[in-house]
């Protein structure tokens, strides 16, 4: 298998929401980048946000405006197979769907060079499954990244039943490698880490709000001006460290039980979801996003996670 120092001709499978945003990230990282896609209206989408996304990068420091035609010129888009020849690594995001996934694989790891690494960008698929239809599973795993990619350091290596203990190291070395901060998930769970975590705290939001706890906006002050806050900076276990391990241990005592244990989808979301309330995509959702209301959140949302990937991406590098 080649190792990450090897690694020179990345192709991006999918030219979606992930795919383009890739692309910026192992371009501006001196890749020779080839983004794929069965739709040719994809790439066109892709030509057309490419040098946008990196302009705003560009503004926001991350690397000299002058570079952008250079980065640029490190990306190639194709509908034609023949670009995995010679990848020496293949990033699968194309949609989100086992099937689909299985047909894609099955096909393209018998064009692939026997010796590139490959990886999935499954939201929370089994890898283990996609895995059955990879020729050579060995040197298969998952590459779980967060959206938006370029603003999100986080990268989840999933390890599936079959993947070599290699392959993993390559990709937690190419994540490092780009400024990411990869960590490794054993076992291959549904949902991975971040996912798992992320629905025990809308199931509980949920649970806060059916139960007439607060209301939907003070759910999520609770979150940004306090636990939000705190998990930017430092996880639970540090959380529990520095605050005393002896309180969580009496605390836990009286408090899981009386967390929200359900199963299946929250009352609350299945009733936003039948009333096709689906948020800022139909102007309505927990909040009223009608008229400028939606563009201002997007907006509200991009600006903070901006200037905090500026804090959080300085921090990890002094690391
Ligand atoms: N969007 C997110 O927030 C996010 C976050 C983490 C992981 N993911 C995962 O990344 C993957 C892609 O998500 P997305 O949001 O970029 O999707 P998307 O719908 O924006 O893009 C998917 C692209 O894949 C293309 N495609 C479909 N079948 C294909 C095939 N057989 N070969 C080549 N291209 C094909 C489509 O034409 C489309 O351009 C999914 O597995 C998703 O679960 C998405």
């Amino acid at each position: 298998m080649i190792s990450c120092e090897q690694i020179r001709k990345v192709v991006l499978a999918g030219s979606g929401v992930m795919g383009i945003s890739f692309a910026q990230i192992f371009a501006r990282n001196g890749y020779e980048v080839t983004l794929y896609d069965i739709a040719e209206e994809a790439l066109a989408r892709a030509q057309a946000q490419l040098r946008p996304g990196l302009e705003t990068q560009a503004e926001q420091g991350m690397f000299a405006a002058k570079e952008i035609d250079e980065i640029l010129g490190r990306i190639q888009t194709t509908t034609d197979k023949g670009c995995f020849a010679d990848a020496d690594f293949v990033l699968e995001a194309i949609v989100e769907r086992m099937d689909i996934k299985h047909s894609f694989w099955s096909e393209v790891s018998a064009l692939v060079r026997p010796d590139a690494i490959l990886a999935t960008n499954t939201s929370g698929l089994s890898v283990t499954e996609i895995a059955q239809a990879v020729k050579d599973p060995s040197r298969f795993a998952g590459m779980h990244w967060v959206n938006p990619p370029h603003l999100v350091p986080l990268v989840e290596v999933i390890a599936g039943e079959k993947s070599d203990e290699q392959t993993v190291n390559e990709i937690f070395a190419l994540a490092e490698k780009i400024h990411q901060k990869p960590v490794r998930v054993f076992k291959d769970p549904t949902g991975f880490i971040l996912n798992r975590l992320q629905y025990a705290v809308i199931r509980e939001a949920c649970h806060c709000v059916q139960e007439g706890y607060a209301s939907v906006e003070d759910v999520d002050n609770v979150m940004k001006y306090g636990l939000g806050m705190r998990y930017a900076c430092i996880g639970p276990f540090e959380t529990m460290d520095l605050g005393n391990l002896g309180t969580f241990y009496h605390v836990s005592s009286y408090m899981m039980d009386s967390l929200c244990n359900d199963g299946g989808v929250p009352a609350l979301i299945q009733q936003m979801h039948d009333e096709g309330k689906l948020g800022v995509v139909n102007g309505a959702g927990f909040y009223d996003y009608s008229g400028d209301k939606a563009a201002e959140a997007v907006k509200r949302r991009d600006t903070l996670f901006l200037q905090l990937a500026k804090i959080l991406f300085a921090d990890k590098k002094e690391q």
